[in-house]
């Protein structure tokens, strides 16, 4: 490129300037991903069956989403208006900030949380003001509390909470919405179906409340990109207003209703991995590893300094597993999805190998 090129090129606005490219870890594909908290092992058969009828004359038309919202709202027992799908709750995060989140706002986020909030809210004009929990990673109620103010415009709680696994309360979530009845109060639910609390019915009824789902976690449906917002109608339009009509695909709603309705699936899964996740944890409490309790379909452990070593020695033996370092709070910790008892049984033969490595090379890094 000529350098007069270089400076008639077009320039993003500053925020985006500052803001960093994500990209997620690739893992080899042969390994046990342990690393997203996804389903480790299919969606159900139904909806295989359901991607084999899709035509490809039926790629032709543009995505209906306003249908399959309609059955997916009376299923969850919200009116069609209070209810938006999503090119998974990402989209819906990014929607709900795009129109919330002005200059001279805050948006409030206990931490460490799911990363993908502070990306989204790096791309508004708002200022993230983060709340850190204390050592036991608990859900820090009293901080967050404390943390509102009258600029306070969305408030962003994961429960379960990722990578902690712990979870807010439901008097909890109650006392913050009613302490700022100037912001939206979002409560994402990704991890609901391991944790079985919500707050979903009190859409409507709590007039700041937000709640988000997604499809990518118990129902294995992460690669179609699958989510949804459900709010009083006041709230839901405007963010109807920012999402695009087309960015939930046809293939993606033409599998939500079968998946919906093999709910025998879904519990089959969740029973699976919340038995596996009690033998992984007395795993890990017989290995010694601090661990932290989990309501969700993973664990976050403590390595301590050596936890590059650990997850590159786990990914050699075969399992993939997530450093989360980096995040507030959580050095020398690692995140760990749980899958079936059998991967799990793998997983915790894969530790116990590293472990035994890492300590007969002593401090090798
Ligand atoms: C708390 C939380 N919310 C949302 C997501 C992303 O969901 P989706 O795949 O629907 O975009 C994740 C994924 O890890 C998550 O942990």
């Amino acid at each position: 490129m000529t350098e007069s090129a270089t400076k008639i090129a077009p320039s993003p606005r500053a925020r985006v300037q500052a803001m960093m490219e994500y990209h997620p870890p690739l893992g080899c594909r042969d390994a046990l991903r342990l690393d997203f908290n996804e389903n480790t092992l299919a969606c159900s058969p139904k909806v295989r069956e359901a991607l084999g009828r899709i035509s490809a004359g039926s790629l032709t038309r543009y995505p209906e989403r306003e249908p399959v919202e309609a059955l997916i709202a009376a299923r969850l027992g919200v009116a069609p208006a209070q209810l938006a799908l999503t090119n998974g709750v990402d989209e819906a995060i990014h929607v709900l900030f795009e129109a919330f989140l002005d200059a001279g706002d805050e948006l409030l986020l206990p931490v460490p949380t799911y990363t993908m909030y502070e990306v989204y809210a790096s791309a508004t004009d708002a200022r993230v003001v983060s709340v850190l929990a204390d050592e036991s990673l608990q859900f820090p109620s009293e901080r967050l509390l404390a943390g509102i103010t009258p600029r306070t415009k969305i408030i962003a709680i994961a429960n379960p909470n990722s990578p902690s696994g712990s979870a807010a309360t439901r008097a909890q979530l109650l006392e913050i919405a009613a302490r700022a009845p100037h912001a939206v109060m979002l409560v994402d639910e990704a991890y609901f179906h391991f944790h079985g609390e919500t707050v979903l019915d009190l859409i409507g009824e709590i007039p700041n409340l937000i709640v988000a789902r997604t499809f990518s976690k118990a129902y294995g449906l992460a690669g179609l990109r699958l989510g949804l917002l459900a709010g009083p109608v006041e709230l839901m339009r405007w963010v109807r207003r920012v999402l695009s009509p087309y960015s939930v695909n046809s293939l993606a709603l033409a599998c939500l209703p079968p998946a919906l309705e093999d709910a025998a699936y879904v519990d089959w899964y969740v029973g699976e991995v919340l038995a596996a996740r009690t033998e992984f944890e007395a795993a890990l409490d017989q290995a010694k590893v601090r661990r932290w309790p989990s309501r969700a379909n993973f664990v976050l452990i403590e390595i301590g300094a050596r936890h590059k070593e650990f997850t590159r020695l786990m990914s050699a033996a075969g399992v993939l597993v997530r450093d989360r370092s980096s995040d507030p709070g959580c050095d020398g910790r690692v995140r760990i999805t749980i899958g079936t008892r059998e991967q799990m049984r793998q997983a915790a033969a894969a530790l116990n190998e590293t472990l035994a490595r890492l300590e007969t090379n002593g401090g090798a890094q």
